[in-house]
């Protein structure tokens, strides 16, 4: 079996409800159900034996180190972290300790794992830790994508975090030999996502009739990636992924917020118009710009590619048509998380 750390969240969740989908290997699911945690998301998979939730913190070693000696996985994926930039403005702690300590005990969990283990399990193990494209800083219009290569230039206290783990992880593969494999992937959009982010914000607020708040003027360009193909691309690299490397994940859909908002509005225009007749978009709102804001992030991707074969399935127009429709489709999830119901239910079922 593996054991995925943060399943309960937008990607570990997709990644685990498609995990589940396409092999019959169980797999333990580690999340501490934060804010962005959250049990709705799994309910597909209620009653199926393979899926084994465990509610905990990354940073919880001994409790590691009793999940791997019960379950004895043949890998771990690290999807577990703090991961909303503008909340890593307001509040840094919770992203120091979650995805700088919480990698670190991470680590130390699963080497003390992985140095006991039998020859052949041991040659075999993988710990296979999510990243961002984040990590790399920030982009001029002329400038070519991020590839692997580029130097480390964090921004955020988000990025800053994410990168300081992305070291951990490195110096724990140069220093102990840990099978480790990184990827760092642009920005996801799809099913299940919180809406805190752009693109599951701006649907709701727009059919809440509320304003579509856009940042500075607008023209910030981010890498869009279907979920769905992220998650494909974590597979392969755990499946084929040179011990040590990392691998850049995007699909070369690089495109202006503005632009993206726009998009949005014009889909849901059609799928949904608005009462009074007029477009979604005039909605639209401009407001004070991020601290520090990151003008443009873009993936070269093409070591994935060219070494591992993999290539991203959707667009951004089918993923984004996609995605308009199952938050369309999907009330039930979307009044859970905006009553934040599903917060009530972790207090009274876990106490926190
Ligand atoms: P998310 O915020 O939706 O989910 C994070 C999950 O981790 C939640 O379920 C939360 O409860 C859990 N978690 C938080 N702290 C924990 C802890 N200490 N121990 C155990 N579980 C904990 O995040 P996401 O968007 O799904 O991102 C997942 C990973 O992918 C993150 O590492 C993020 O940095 C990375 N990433 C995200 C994107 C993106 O666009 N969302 C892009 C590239 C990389
Ligand atoms: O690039 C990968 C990263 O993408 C991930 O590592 C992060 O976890 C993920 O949150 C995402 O970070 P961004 O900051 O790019 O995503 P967000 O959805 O918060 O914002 C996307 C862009 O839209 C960004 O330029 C800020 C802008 N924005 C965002 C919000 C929430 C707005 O203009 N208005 C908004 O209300």
């Amino acid at each position: 079996m593996i054991l995925v750390t943060g399943g309960a969240g937008f990607i570990g969740g997709n990644f685990v409800i498609d995990w589940l989908a396409q092999s019959v290997e169980p797999l333990i699911n580690l999340d501490k159900l934060t804010y962005a945690g959250n049990l709705n998301t799994l309910k597909l998979l209620e009653g199926d034996a393979r899926h084994h939730f465990v509610h905990g913190d990354i940073s919880d070693r001994g409790l590691l180190g009793r999940l791997l000696a019960e379950h004895r996985p043949r890998a771990v994926i690290n999807f577990a972290a703090e991961s909303h930039v503008d909340r890593s403005i307001h509040g840094p702690d919770d992203f120091i300790q979650t995805n700088v300590v919480g990698t670190f005990n991470l680590l130390e969990a699963v080497r003390a794992y992985w140095q006991n283990l039998p020859a052949d399990d041991k040659a075999a193990f993988r710990l296979l830790h999510v990243s961002t494209d984040e990590v790399y800083g920030t982009l001029a219009a002329d400038d070519a994508p991020f590839a692997e290569i580029h130097a480390y230039a964090p921004n955020s206290p988000y990025s800053a975090s994410k990168a300081a783990s992305d070291h951990l992880v490195r110096a724990w593969h140069h220093t102990y030999g840990l099978p480790v494999l990184t990827t760092n992937c642009s920005n996801n959009y799809g099913p299940y996502h919180f809406p805190e982010k752009l693109i599951p914000l701006v649907i709701l607020n727009a059919l809440a009739g509320k304003p579509l708040p856009i940042y500075g003027d607008g023209q910030q360009i981010r890498d869009w990636l279907y979920v769905k193909d992220h998650c494909s691309a974590i597979r392969r690299v755990l499946e084929a992924g040179q011990l040590g490397e990392t691998y850049n994940v995007g699909g070369w859909n690089e495109k202006a917020n503005l632009e993206v908002v726009h998009t949005i509005c014009a889909l849901l225009d059609e799928l949904q118009p608005r009462a009074d007749g007029l477009s979604y978009a005039e909605q639209i709102t401009f407001v004070q710009d991020r601290l520090g804001h990151d003008r443009r992030y873009a993936i070269d991707a093409r070591k994935l590619e060219r070494e591992l074969g993999w290539k991203p399935t959707e667009t951004f127009e089918t993923g984004v048509r996609k995605t308009v429709e199952w938050y369309l489709g999907n009330s039930g999830w979307i009044a859970n998380v905006t009553s934040g119901a599903y917060r009530d239910w972790v207090q009274q079922q876990y106490g926190v």
